[in-house]
């Protein structure tokens, strides 16, 4: 090869080189502008959750939690619910459906997923599941957003959706897990002596009574009343305010008669009543003792204080 020649190849190769650059560049700027329409992180500790392949959940086993309005972050007593759960059931899928794309990674969160590795943040695409489900028809006639409470009504009928469509256990986030639950089969959670709550409740896929409770959410929608969208009468629950104080209050005994005690499974706190109370761990309430023992790194994690 004469000098000549091999210069020629020389810039051959250097123009191969630029173009292939160029559309390097041009690829990234494509995929950049693509990505305009996503919601974008804003800083280096959120992250933007994926939509969980359908066979993540085949097995039935998952147990889900919702955050169904849209919030991109979970407070510390939420995170001990969810760590709860995981610390009774080490091998069972425990898998938050966030609507947010955005999940807000706190250090409670970090910590959290460092310590189990079978808790999952996963994205709940709500439109998705209620345009493929029996309440499709509800969800386009857009009942809900003129009724009282929008959010909580758009909220309620997911779980007994994605329960209905993936079979599983689902926990409200102000649950505190006491016991591993993967001996119940078909199960909804007793409040107090004759109300059930749907808070806690778990089914095979497909069951009739979810489609019982589907059906009767469609037809019977009433907007206007609270928590209307579950089978259940919690409103009356809610009257029995009193109550709630004693998970607050010192109860040592009582605290531990729900650790060992083989008929309490759960303990529901009510998070939007309870929300504005700040209780240190290191007392004795029943609260305090559940956290420390139930979720011992979101405790740390917090300080022993939420
Ligand atoms: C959610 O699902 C709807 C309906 O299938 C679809 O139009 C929309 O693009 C989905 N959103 C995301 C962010 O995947």
């Amino acid at each position: 090869m004469s000098f000549y020649n091999r210069n020629i190849t020389k810039q051959g190769v250097l123009l191969f080189f630029c173009i292939l650059i160029s559309i390097f560049f041009l690829k990234l700027f494509y995929e950049d502008s693509k990505l305009k329409s996503l919601p974008i992180p804003s800083n280096q500790d959120d992250e933007l959750l994926s939509l969980p392949f359908e066979k993540s959940f085949e097995h039935e086993r998952s147990i889900f939690f919702i955050e169904g309005f849209g919030k991109d972050h979970i407070p510390a007593r939420m995170i001990c619910s969810i760590e709860s759960a995981a610390l009774a059931h080490r091998n069972t899928p425990i898998d938050v459906m966030m609507t947010s794309q955005i999940l807000r990674k706190s250090e409670g969160i970090k910590s959290l997923l460092k310590a189990y590795s079978n808790v999952r943040f996963l994205y709940l695409n709500a439109t998705a599941l209620y345009m493929e489900s029996p309440m499709k028809e509800w969800f386009l006639n857009k009942m809900w957003v003129q009724s009282k409470f929008p959010e909580i009504n758009f909220d309620d009928p997911l779980r007994f959706l994605l329960l209905f469509k993936y079979g599983g256990i689902y926990l409200d986030m102000d649950t505190i897990v006491l016991k591993n639950l993967e001996k119940e089969e078909n199960f909804v959670g007793l409040e107090i002596d004759e109300h059930i709550n749907s808070a806690i409740m778990g089914f095979r896929k497909g069951h009739p009574l979810l489609n019982d409770c589907i059906e009767e959410m469609t037809k019977h929608f009433d907007g206007e009343a609270w928590g209307v969208n579950g089978p259940v009468l919690i409103t009356k629950i809610f009257r029995r305010r009193d109550d709630l104080d004693k998970i607050f209050e010192d109860d040592n005994e009582f605290a531990n008669t729900l650790l060992n005690d083989p008929n309490f499974l759960t303990l529901h706190f009510y998070n939007q009543l309870t929300k504005t109370r700040t209780i240190s761990l290191k007392r004795q309430s029943i609260f305090s003792v559940l956290a420390r023992n139930l979720c011992p790194i979101t405790a740390f994690v917090f300080n022993y204080s939420f």
